[in-house]
């Protein structure tokens, strides 16, 4: 089997091209990424040399080039995890979210029919739900509920969605969906919640809690959504979407103090920052149907895995100092320094 993996030079597909590439001996990956700020070709330097793994660098809006590509290779799966991902970036300039998130996303789909491919995974994201009130902790996503985006980044990725479903309905693609809660865990680039909270610490820098730190969400380590995806594609049924989470909700200020109490490092790094715009409450996955009709679940502790994750941004500094010392400078500079 070939498989393509879309944006597997950023958080998630990196972690899924490690994992496909152990699971299944016998299949050959193809990484197809644009390496924008946030895509990193020296995340993939330990199966660059792999002879069943090849990168091409390339924008999924660029229909020459990917329908190139799907000649050449003839994939028998698509896992499209290719998009703008940052809730803060879409607020500052959403263009570029509908452009890659929309219409690259399209580019993808048009060559999946074209080129007969067996199987296209579509990576989405619990945020198309909207959010969830606080005071009721009865409520959770599922898979029927309408989509209700907040931001420009989850309008952009509920607009993909309803593009697939699209899809297999009018032309028969074999499609499937699913709809992750926040991940967590190696090669996150540090603009993200747990890693920027990592890097501020080691640092002694201030630590920027937006509004009050009582925003919900619902983490899950990052192996395990790609163990659901890999089950997903192999088991799902064909036009169904399927949540994923591992009922693990944590407010933003207690993973905060968490990080702090793990590094040894004062709470009074803590600062109280204006909130984001349209800032979504709660997030919370109910995973009953992955767990019934696939048999996922997930298998890391978040105790266990925010440890792991920072050890993880202990030992791998290089990496990430890289990162916070270049163009992110800017950006930190742009988001933070008057807020
Ligand atoms: P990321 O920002 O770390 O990585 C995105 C990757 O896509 C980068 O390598 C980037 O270079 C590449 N890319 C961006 N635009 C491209 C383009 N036009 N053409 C080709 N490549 C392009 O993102 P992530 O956190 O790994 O998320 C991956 C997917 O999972 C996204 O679709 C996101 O919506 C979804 N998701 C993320 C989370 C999370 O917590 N991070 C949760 C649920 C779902
Ligand atoms: P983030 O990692 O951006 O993921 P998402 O917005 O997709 O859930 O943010 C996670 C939570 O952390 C969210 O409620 C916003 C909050 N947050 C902060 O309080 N400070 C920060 O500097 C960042 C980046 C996020």
């Amino acid at each position: 089997m070939t498989v393509l993996v879309t944006g597997g030079a950023g958080f998630i597909g990196s972690n899924f091209i490690f994992y496909m590439l152990k699971a299944h001996p016998d299949y050959r990956i193809v990484c197809y990424d644009a390496l924008t700020y946030a895509g990193n070709l020296s995340t993939l330097s330990s199966v660059l040399d792999n002879p069943r793994f090849r990168f091409v660098k390339g924008d999924i809006c660029d229909r020459e080039a990917v329908y190139k590509l799907f000649e050449e290779e003839k994939f028998d799966y698509v896992v499209h995890f290719a998009a703008e991902s940052h809730v803060d970036r879409s607020i500052e300039d959403p263009g570029i979210f509908v452009k890659t998130n929309v219409l690259g996303t399209q580019v993808l789909l048009d060559a999946a029919v074209k080129y007969g491919v067996k199987r296209f995974h579509h990576v989405s994201t619990d945020e198309v739900y909207g959010d969830l009130p606080l005071d009721r902790p009865d409520m959770f996503f599922v898979e029927t509920l309408p989509l209700k985006a907040s931001s420009p980044y989850s309008a952009s990725k509920a607009s993909s969605d309803l593009l697939v479903m699209a899809y297999c309905r009018t032309f028969g693609l074999d499609a499937t969906l699913s709809r992750c809660s926040n991940n967590y865990g190696p090669y996150q680039f540090p603009e993200k919640m747990i890693p920027l909270m990592i890097a501020n610490a080691t640092a002694d820098k201030p630590l920027p809690v937006y509004g009050e730190g009582i925003n919900v969400r619902d983490w899950l380590y990052v192996e395990d959504h790609c163990k659901a995806i890999d089950l997903i594609l192999h088991n799902g049924r064909p036009g169904e979407v399927y949540n994923i989470g591992g009922h693990n909700e944590m407010r933003n200020i207690d993973i905060v103090k968490l990080i702090l109490k793990e590094l040894g490092k004062p709470e009074s790094l803590i600062t109280f920052v204006k909130d984001r715009k349209g800032h979504d409450m709660r997030y919370a996955i109910d995973p009953t149907k992955i767990h019934n009709e696939i048999g996922w679940l997930p298998e890391t502790k978040f105790a266990d895995g925010i440890k792991e994750t920072i050890r993880w941004y202990l030992n791998n500094r290089d990496w990430w100092e890289e990162i916070v010392n270049g163009e992110y400078k800017n950006y930190y500079q742009k988001m933070y320094g008057n807020r």
